[in-house]
């Protein structure tokens, strides 16, 4: 999600840090900082907002020093100020770290580490990395190196670090696990980075670490490490790709990119939230029992994209809980007088947190005494401000205008916020509740599975590229998936495409149909799938071509399909959260076909701060 630059070398690090920073810089970052070690000590200047704020302050107080590392932040604790951006301090001054990822115990350290007499100044989980590894360095006496090993076992969750000391000039300690760290291997220098294009000025030579790898950095040496200290050999790789292919870690575009990146942000959105008892904690929900119990109404409300994951939650909340949930576009709210008081929630889902419509219908909310809970994936937006509680999705960065690792991200956090209201408001049984806990867990691996589906999709793609209009059905949640595949054809791909319920098509679309038209029918979930392969055979017999979303090893399914993807087991309620990726790549594939490019379509904005 961040960005991370580090330089040991002969030459002033300042200009290297700033150089690497612009090739990471666009990702979109919040805010920027970087340190520079010179005569055993560490100078550092950070600044909200874009890398030339920082600039422009470097430019009255430029650094010297030859050991340096920089940051572009992408905010998940702690919102886009100066005193959050990286690089973080220990107490003495003397440790500078630069952090990508979320450390999930990092409260439980950070009371330790204030018991302990540490004075902490920021809202951040890598500020507490910089004081662990302080402490142990002060009081133990050991090397930076040790000191990283030992602190590195206390750290939970996702981190790719770097870090520097005052009192070593020549060394830079690098750390993966669960986040990306690259080496740059050049005979003079010591470079890392968490991504390639900030290296490519200086070296196409790299080592990516593995995860649970730690790097020991020196000007003109790598050494590699694992967790337990053992030497490992590391294979020096020689990149081909220019600037523009490296930002895309060698995707095409951005949009298959995050398509790809959905593993990780669907593990990012559960990590630190589930522990061992498969019991569920949202940090940043802090209504009561007491509060909870006194909800008799729940409205969704969101737009676009937003709007889909909202109408899965809908079936979600009101199974798990009982709780009655409408559903609304925040468009339309406001206007339509929706009755709401103190005993309403307000679910209010935006990707970006700054969907006018959406933050209107917001403040509305707030307005008529609802309680409001926010799902965003932006740190410091506008809708965090306005919500009561905002419940982050940390899918990281998205690029694309079609919303594709967020929506995934979204489906998991509303999901789990509607196990946890179960939870909280006893309606739900340990066994079941551990069971779907255990189903949540198993999905990134079998998101991987889905997205191994690539060469047959992007095959379909081909064959109905050339379509004029697409009909897309589902019932229940799978409706929410046939709405969501519709929407990303005709964002990217500009061909008419109909989301439906299934059980609708009779009353309207069926009309459409004739020879060849693509029906994409999802039949999953929902309890009904005998009627689903009855909306099938309907449209097969006025001649349509069917595209098959079915569970694996289906063989009526089979029987009815032009094409069919098969997609792994899971509980009906999370079936959007695998059933949506495959109309993912078909849009992304169908617009490759057509000669169009999938990460600007025509007339759309990733962010719709107007009416
Ligand atoms: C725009 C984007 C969509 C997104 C919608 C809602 O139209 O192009 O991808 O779904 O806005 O955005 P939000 O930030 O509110 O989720």
């Amino acid at each position: 999600m961040c960005g991370i630059v580090g330089y040991v070398g002969n030459e002033q690090a300042l200009p290297v840090l700033i150089q690497g920073m612009r090739q990471l810089e666009y990702r979109g970052y919040d805010s920027a900082g970087v340190t520079v070690g010179d005569k055993g000590e560490l100078h550092r200047v950070r600044r909200a907002g874009q890398l030339g704020n920082l600039e422009a302050a470097l430019s009255d107080d430029g650094l010297n020093g030859t050991i340096g590392i920089g940051h572009t932040r992408w905010a998940t604790h702690g919102a886009p100020t100066d005193a959050n951006a990286h690089p973080h301090l220990d107490s003495n001054r003397k440790v500078a770290v630069v952090h990508n990822g979320i450390i999930e115990n990092f409260d439980v350290l950070k009371k330790r580490l204030i018991s302990e007499g540490m004075e902490f100044h920021s809202e951040t989980d890598t500020e507490v990395i910089a004081q662990l590894i302080g402490s142990i360095i002060t009081s133990k006496g050991c090397s930076l190196l040790e000191a990283t090993f030992e602190a590195i076992g206390q750290l939970e969750g996702a981190f790719g670090l770097v870090v520097i000391h005052a009192d070593a000039p020549d060394t830079i300690v690098a750390v993966r696990q669960d986040s990306p760290i690259i080496v740059g291997a050049t005979s003079d220098a010591g470079l890392v980075a968490s991504g390639i294009p900030a290296l490519l000025a200086y070296t196409r030579d790299v080592v990516p670490l593995e995860n649970r790898q730690i790097a020991e950095i020196k000007p003109g040496s790598v050494r590699v490490m694992d967790f337990e200290g053992n030497d490992v050999a590391s294979e020096v790789v020689h990149v081909e790709w220019d600037l523009d292919a490296a930002e895309k870690s060698g995707y095409e575009d951005f949009m298959l990119k995050e398509i790809f990146e959905q593993p990780e942000a669907v593990r990012n959105t559960m990590r630190g939230r589930i522990d061992a008892q498969h019991h569920i904690t949202l940090d940043e929900v802090t209504w009561s029992r007491d509060d909870l119990l006194g909800i008799n109404k729940i409205v969704v409300v969101a737009c676009g994209t937003s709007f889909h994951s909202g109408m899965a939650a809908k079936h979600a909340i009101e199974h798990y809980t009982r709780i009655p949930v409408e559903l609304d576009l925040a468009s339309e709210f406001r206007y339509r007088g929706p009755v709401l008081d103190d005993q309403s929630l307000v679910i209010a889902i935006a990707q970006s947190g700054e969907t006018a419509d959406t933050l209107a219908a917001v403040r509305f909310a707030k307005e008529m005494g609802a309680k409001v809970v926010a799902i965003t994936n932006v740190v410091g937006s506008s809708i965090t401000r306005d919500a009561d509680a905002v419940l982050f999705t940390h899918a990281g960065p998205e690029i694309g205008v079609a919303a594709t690792k967020t929506f995934l991200a979204q489906l998991v956090a509303l999901n789990l916020f509607a196990l946890y209201l179960a939870q909280e408001l006893g309606m739900m049984d340990a066994a079941k509740l551990r069971e779907t806990i255990d189903a949540m867990r198993a999905l990134p691996d079998q998101i991987e599975e889905v997205l191994a589906l690539q060469g047959e999709v992007q095959r379909a793609a081909k064959r109905y590229a050339d379509a004029r209009d697409f009909i897309f059905i589902g019932r229940g949640v799978g409706m929410a998936v046939a709405l969501e595949g519709a929407l990303k054809l005709k964002e990217i791909s500009y061909i008419h495409a109909e989301g439906y319920a299934a059980g609708e098509l009779k009353h309207g679309a069926i009309a459409l149909i004739e020879e060849d038209v693509p029906v994409v029918a999802i039949l999953r979930g929902t309890t009904l799938y005998e009627k689903m392969l009855g909306n099938v055979q309907e449209v097969r017999a006025r001649g349509a071509q069917t595209i098959l979303i079915a569970p694996q090893g289906d063989e009526r399914a089979r029987l009815l399909a032009n094409e069919l993807f098969e997609m792994p087991v899971t509980k009906p309620l999370l079936t959007p959260i695998l059933d949506t990726i495959p109309l993912q790549m078909l849009a992304y594939f169908v617009a490759k076909e057509r000669g169009l490019s999938p990460d600007k379509p025509r007339n759309l904005a990733k962010s719709v701060t107007v009416e």
